[in-house]
């Protein structure tokens, strides 16, 4: 792994390295040129197994709608990392003080996460606008943190001095550097916007990306309670389980999309693709994601992530005893 928290100079050329390059949410995308309906967003691969039949709109409609997902769930996830900085990071350095440049590396961090998250969110806005639907009905039924389960239970982890918030960091991280590297592929098929969006976060992403694991680090230096002992066994396995059932519970809310089918060509389409499920049990659909979509199973996976299994070595950190996802062929719907 490729830090060191003790490096002050290392820590204050990184950050001056971010805030050089740090882009700006108005300017340097370029939002007025919209969304192009006819392209897709996520590849899609071995999806026949789940929409055997499907026409070509009909899977880009469904690359669309997956799309959509991951941007939501990475405006969430992000925006809940943000709002509990105070107890998993300034409490917990203020208790544990290092350096100053790794606290001011901290805020940076911070900013750009909030930044990710209104950059996501406002692209499912435009999406909203396109398709002829107010973005508060629409993110009725994408996924959703803010005030859930998942969002309370992290809360309380860290308030009792747990670090499971920065394992989920490290792996929506792993996960974000992923998602660009499969639409890189594929990226003349894809909507520019969304391309460029994740091309955007990609960057500051594998800037800052070590932060989570300085975090971990600090935790496992400085934290010698009886209780973290337990955390330090634990904390991987609660982000893991939390993700899974929150991943779940989300995915299947997108069924309820139906009901707006005659407010555009988007959503009457995606109603079609639903009546291709007819007959198939929430577990064959969540199997069918696990195994074949290789963003649907890392996002589920946690430790799917060489560097997320190269830090739970380091800390000699237990996870879910889950079985291998592929990563097979992957296609593009248009
Ligand atoms: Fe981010
Ligand atoms: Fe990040």
């Amino acid at each position: 792994m490729n830090f060191d928290i003790y490096d002050e100079q290392k820590l204050a050329r990184q950050l001056q390295i971010q805030k050089k390059k740090a882009w700006d949410i108005e300017t340097d995308i370029n939002w007025s040129q919209g969304i192009d309906l006819s392209k897709s967003f996520l590849p899609l691969n071995n999806v026949n197994t789940l929409f055997k039949n499907a026409t070509p709109e009909q899977l880009r409609v469904i690359s669309q709608l997956m799309g959509l997902i991951v941007a939501s769930t990475i405006s969430q996830l992000e925006n809940v990392a943000y709002r509990l900085k105070v107890p998993v990071w300034e409490n917990f350095l203020r208790k544990h003080p290092v350096n100053p440049e790794l606290l001011e590396l901290g805020e940076q961090f911070f900013e750009e996460e909030k930044k990710h998250s209104r950059a996501f969110n406002k692209y499912i806005d435009l999406f909203a606008s396109e398709v002829n639907i107010d973005p508060v009905d629409l993110k009725r039924f994408l996924p959703k943190a803010h005030n859930t389960a998942i969002e309370k239970i992290y809360t309380l982890n860290s308030k009792v001095g747990g670090m499971a918030m920065w394992w989920l960091i490290s792996a929506v991280e792993e996960e974000s550097i992923l998602f660009y590297h499969l639409l890189n592929e594929v990226k003349e098929n894809v909507d520019p916007l969304y391309y460029n969006l994740h091309r955007c976060h990609f960057e500051e992403e594998v800037r800052h990306k070590s932060y989570a694991h300085m975090m971990l680090e600090v935790y496992n230096e400085f934290v010698n309670t009886p209780s973290s002992y337990v955390f330090k066994k634990v904390d991987f396995i609660l982000a893991e389980v939390l993700n899974m059932t929150w991943t779940f519970s989300q995915l299947l809310k997108v069924k309820e999309l139906k009901k707006y089918k005659n407010h555009h060509e988007f959503f009457n389409t995606l109603s079609s693709c639903m009546d291709l499920l007819e007959g198939k049990s929430q577990l064959d659909i969540l199997s069918a994601l696990f195994h074949s979509t290789p963003y649907i199973s890392h996002t589920i996976h946690l430790s799917e992530h060489g560097h997320i299994r190269e830090l739970l070595k380091r800390y000699n950190t237990s996870k879910l005893p889950l079985p291998n996802s592929r990563i097979g062929e992957i296609l593009c719907t248009v």
